[in-house]
């Protein structure tokens, strides 16, 4: 084989987080840009001789083009086999079970989550790990170090292959399998839960709607919703991965995801709604009339996952992020088994996973996962929904007012100040964490504050410290407010204002979320100072 060996130079490789490397399309189409990031990882993997390495994308533009070149580079760097979903799709939970259970070093994902795709768009290029999670950051920041001296990358000399046809091909000196991007990952689901039961509820009447939002859990829903489990076609909608994703944002919040939450509440409204993002690892749930919140859906698919085939033996643990509410908290207590409060981002979740600490976890932003692969994942929690619906034999919103009158509910929004002046944030946030020390006793409204701190957490597992994530004020009687600033923002900085409510059983559990978070929102401002140090009055996105 012909390894070609391009001379480069060090570049713009800004560090890449646990959702890699995203940048506008553009910039990945300038010449040696990808080859360089993707020579970056490979620089500083050990192992490559003789190992697996999986490669996928969410299919979005320019994932095509970078595959190949991919694949050609895997060779050069001597992967021996390179596991390709056909047409290059992979789910990114897809991608991390297929690491899992081939046993690969490691795998490339072509993604940008749920940021818009398109010539004018995002692209993004993500590295996960031998236990199918994201690089954990000694590795990205050994990657970003390599791209600031990378000198080369190598290359088989041989033009693309077909991506669409499942097979095995050679390049070089690897084998290059094209699988099924869908049948390892439902043979996963079939495992976890009972088909049958969900077969016979849908068979019984219980209607659904998936919006994949012309994304990649289109295949993925397509086959196990309607082919496997007998819903009617049409259930899936959008289903189709297009590249620019129908020129939508595929995520799925309430503001992206009108049309559907806007189905839910009507008078047609199928039983159960659903929606997943651009690279299927977010989930949105709607029962007919209920939209329940992801904190919800964490603490009520905790309180329930042992109906669910995969989770009879019960849970070992819950893991949220720490602006999650404590809805899941209440119900971990109720269990008897701990519940861990980690920092915003998927990648603190890996840890207790692979520690056998905890089995199930979730995030406030629409991320719901277990043990089962080592990312968020949008269509098991659909499926975990499922399957302890057709368990229980109720609706969503039965269920959701069994377990507020078991637990009490937390009324939970988060409201987002976008592409503020990063100078203005960065003021309040220091004016609020100096004022922290000061607020326990004050008063706001009907409100009182308890305690108010900065969050830091040490890893249970390995003992990693991390400081500043958030600021937390937390008034008597168990309401909240949280302020953070966005890590995954694009311009300038966008300021997080978590609110949450909490009503004990007994209490106001059937009101109008907007009402019961009123106070906090005043109390928000007042502490905060959003208005003086922003200028601005109303958030840009309440989700
Ligand atoms: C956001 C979400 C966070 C999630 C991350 C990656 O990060 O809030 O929960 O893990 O995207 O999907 P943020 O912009 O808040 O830093
Ligand atoms: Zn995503």
């Amino acid at each position: 084989m012909t390894v070609l060996t391009v001379a480069t130079a060090p570049f713009d490789g800004q560090k890449p987080g646990t959702s890699g490397l995203r940048k506008k399309v553009k910039v990945y189409q300038q010449p040696n840009y990808a080859e360089n990031f993707i020579q970056s990882v490979f620089d500083v993997v050990d192992g490559k001789e003789g190992a697996l390495l999986v490669i996928g994308g969410d299919g979005r533009y320019h994932n095509r083009t970078v595959i190949q070149q991919a694949i050609r580079m895997a060779a050069a760097n001597g992967f021996a086999r390179i596991m390709v979903g056909q047409g290059g799709i992979l789910s990114t939970p897809a991608a991390s079970h297929l690491i899992r259970k081939y046993g690969a070093l490691g795998g490339l994902i072509l993604s940008a989550s749920h940021n818009p795709g398109g010539p004018d768009e995002d692209f993004g290029i993500k590295y996960n790990v031998s236990n199918g999670g994201p690089a954990p950051e000694k590795v990205t920041d050994a990657i970003y170090a390599r791209t600031q001296t990378i000198d080369h990358w190598l290359a088989v000399d041989t033009p693309g292959i077909d991506l669409d046809r499942i097979g095995t091909v050679q390049v070089g000196g690897a084998s290059v399998e094209i699988v099924d991007s869908v049948a390892d990952y439902a043979a996963l689901m079939e495992e976890l839960f009972d088909f049958g039961a969900i077969r016979a509820m849908a068979a019984d009447g219980f209607t659904l709607a998936f919006d994949a939002m012309s994304a990649v859990t289109g295949p993925y829903a397509t086959e196990i919703f309607e082919r496997r489990l007998g819903f009617a076609p049409g259930t899936v909608r959008n289903g189709t991965p297009l590249e620019d994703f129908g020129h939508h944002h595929p995520d799925p919040n309430l503001v992206h995801a009108k049309e559907l939450y806007d189905l839910m509440m009507s008078t047609d409204a199928p039983d159960f709604g659903a929606a997943s993002d651009g690279d299927g690892d977010r989930n949105l749930i709607i029962g007919k009339g209920r939209f329940i919140t992801p904190s919800d859906s964490l603490a009520m698919l905790a309180a329930n996952a042992h109906l669910a085939k995969g989770y009879r033996g019960g849970l070992k643990g819950i893991a949220r992020s720490m602006p999650t509410s404590a809805a899941a908290d209440r119900v971990a207590q109720a269990l008897g088994i701990p519940c861990f409060e980690t920092p915003t981002g998927w990648k603190f979740f890996g840890n207790l996973l692979d520690a056998g600490m905890a089995t199930i976890c979730g995030e406030e932003s629409a991320g719901t996962g277990s043990d089962h692969v080592r990312e968020k994942d949008g269509v098991w929690a659909v499926l975990l929904w499922l399957a302890i619906l057709a368990e229980r034999r109720i609706s969503v919103d039965a269920l959701a007012r069994d377990h507020w009158a078991r637990f009490g509910r937390n009324y939970y929004a988060r409201h987002d100040y976008e592409a503020l002046p990063t100078d203005k944030a960065n003021a309040l946030i220091a004016a609020l964490t100096a004022a922290l020390p000061a607020l326990p006793g004050q008063s706001f409204g009907p409100l009182t504050i308890a305690a108010a701190d900065s969050f830091s957490y040490a890893d249970p597992v390995d003992g990693s410290l991390s400081a500043n994530q958030g600021l937390r004020v937390l008034f008597e009687g168990g309401s909240r407010v949280v302020f953070r600033l966005s890590g995954t923002g694009t311009e300038g900085a966008t300021l997080r204002v978590y609110l949450e409510r909490y009503e004990p059983a007994g209490g106001a559990l059937d009101e109008e979320t907007p009402a019961m978070l009123a106070d906090l929102i005043s109390a928000a401002d007042a502490i905060a100072g959003i208005a003086r140090h922003t200028g601005r009055t109303e958030p840009d996105v309440v989700t």
